[in-house]
């Protein structure tokens, strides 16, 4: 018999949890078992927990927490392809995209992958000609991963040149056109909706500029990746270059849809696959792990620990890898957009902080930038490492061991602190950390780094009791840019005076 929520979290809240040091101190198994190794078709990734407060205490009250919020019954239902997504009345299918789910929903997605295969395929054997580049238009989930994946995955060789652009201000689009030849150059219009303004405008913009540099049949050199085709053709492009994915499929965990075509371009298909298998050996774990021996669980018990019981309001990842710096940027909308909420599933108010801030950047840079806070500032910031032991680089081995050594090194100066005579040169401690650690950054890592965090996402979002998978908090903004745009509107003086300012009033 599960209890009920609430005492599941006066258990946890009443815990003892003495300092991470004690911890290690009582504790020598203390890293075996607070670390879990997944295990891919070559490599593996080891999630080291220790280094946060999760005690046996804590965890068997996270795992009653769990339990009471129907953890198991929501992991069913997010696996069967049923509604998780209640305010929109959909599934989250994204597993299904690696093979893992509903098997009508994997055929389905199998059948579209296969086209985009024979797409990816005869755009590299020459069927569009001579393709050097490809400008890839599409904003949030439509971009953030596929822009993640390609700089990542593309450090030795890319098989096509890609450019992700996103933002409106013609300054991003101006940027790519200038690396690229119009005669060799695709355009990838990536939108779910395919109706998003920034994505479609830049998308007009691009048709233009292949006009205006001698392209004869622009139109031509456009590939769409939507969920609804029929408007990428009423829009103008062929059927045969349309590429599919099901509406079941949420913005920010389309990458590994058709929204994953520049990366499949870039990378080739084997390798494409290989970064799918990935996350589907995550999503094999996240299925069938129980209680804290399920590795995203176990990271959502910290982070709704640290979160709710020791008021942390942001959590920072730095990649000690030059090839994840866009992973925090990934990562912030995967857990902001979905966890950034206000009310229950149920659509009561919460009654705690939900999703922290996320945030970071790369080591070692971040290093000589923000680490002074971490380190002695006031604001307790949880932060999660990402290293990987072999170097991407081929230079000097000393890049990779002084890269790998500063990693490891913040964990423990964290952790240990360090007091001196003079409060300015005294360190607390007891700071968290968790570490990850890939034996390299391949697809299949990538995949499986990017699946665990959508697991870890989904986790923290039941124990919470919220939806991850609406967005409406996105909506209110556009909705007022396109009265300002349509006129005979007023709003506040202040943004009255800036419309003025501007010319737009
Ligand atoms: O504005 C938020 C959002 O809806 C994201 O959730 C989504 O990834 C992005 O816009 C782009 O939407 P689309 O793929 O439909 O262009």
């Amino acid at each position: 018999m599960s209890i009920p929520h609430g005492e599941a979290w006066q258990r946890i809240a009443t815990e003892t949890v003495p300092t991470l040091t004690e911890l290690f101190a009582a504790d020598p198994e203390r890293v075996s078992r607070l670390s879990g190794r997944i295990q891919l078709d070559q490599g593996s990734v080891l999630f080291d927990w220790s280094k946060t407060h999760l005690t046996e205490g804590l965890i068997a009250g996270f795992e009653q927490l769990a339990e009471s919020a129907g953890f198991d019954e929501m992991r069913r239902r997010l696996f069967a392809g049923e509604v998780v997504n209640p305010t929109e009345g959909r599934a989250a299918e994204h597993s299904a995209l690696r093979g893992v789910g509903n098997v009508a929903s994997v055929e389905e997605a199998s059948a579209l992958r296969e086209r985009m295969r024979l797409l990816v395929q005869a755009i590299h054997e020459g069927a569009l000609g001579e393709v050097k580049h490809l400008i890839h238009i599409g904003i949030g989930g439509s971009a953030l991963g596929p822009a993640l994946a390609v700089d990542a995955l593309t450090h030795d060789l890319a098989l096509v040149d890609v450019h992700v652009v996103s933002n409106i201000d013609g300054v991003a689009l101006e940027r790519a056109f200038a690396a690229c030849d119009p005669a060799t150059t695709l355009i990838a219009v990536a939108s779910k909706t395919f109706t998003t303004i920034e994505t479609m405008t830049n998308a007009q913009s691009a048709l233009r500029w292949l006009e205006e540099n001698g392209v004869q049949d622009p139109y031509g050199r456009v590939i769409a990746l939507t969920a609804y085709p029929e408007k990428a053709v009423e829009w103008g492009v062929d059927e045969t270059r349309v590429l599919p994915f099901a509406e079941s499929v949420g913005g920010r965990y389309s990458l590994w849809s058709s929204i994953g075509f520049p990366i499949a371009l870039a990378i080739g298909w084997n390798d494409f696959e290989a970064f799918l298998d990935g996350a589907a050996t995550v999503d094999r774990h996240f299925h069938s792990a129980n209680g804290a021996a399920n590795l995203p669980l176990r990271a959502a018990f910290a982070d709704q620990y640290y979160t709710r019981l020791r008021q942390a309001q942001t959590r920072a990842v730095f990649a000690y890898d030059e090839r994840l710096g866009l992973f925090s940027d990934y990562l912030q909308q995967l857990e902001m957009e979905s966890n950034g909420k206000s009310v229950t599933a149920e659509g009561d108010p919460v009654d705690a902080p939900t999703s922290p801030i996320t945030w970071g950047g790369v080591g070692t840079d971040a290093q000589h930038a923000v680490f002074q806070l971490l380190h002695q500032g006031t604001n307790l910031v949880p932060v999660d490492f990402i290293a990987s032991i072999a170097p991407g680089d081929d230079l000097d081995p000393a890049h990779h061991r002084i890269l790998l050594m500063n990693c490891f090194a913040q964990g423990a100066a964290l952790m240990a602190g360090r007091q001196s005579p003079d409060p300015a040169r005294s360190y607390p401690g007891d700071r968290p950390s968790a570490t990850i650690l890939c034996d390299d950054i391949d697809p299949a890592t990538l995949g499986a780094l990017i699946a665990f965090h959508e697991h870890r996402t989904f986790a923290n979002a039941v124990l919470m009791g919220i939806n991850p998978f609406d967005q409406f908090g996105v909506e209110l903004g556009k909705d007022i840019a396109k009265k300002i745009e349509k006129g005979g509107e007023s709003f506040d003086p202040s943004t009255e005076n800036l419309l003025q300012m501007a010319g737009l009033g």
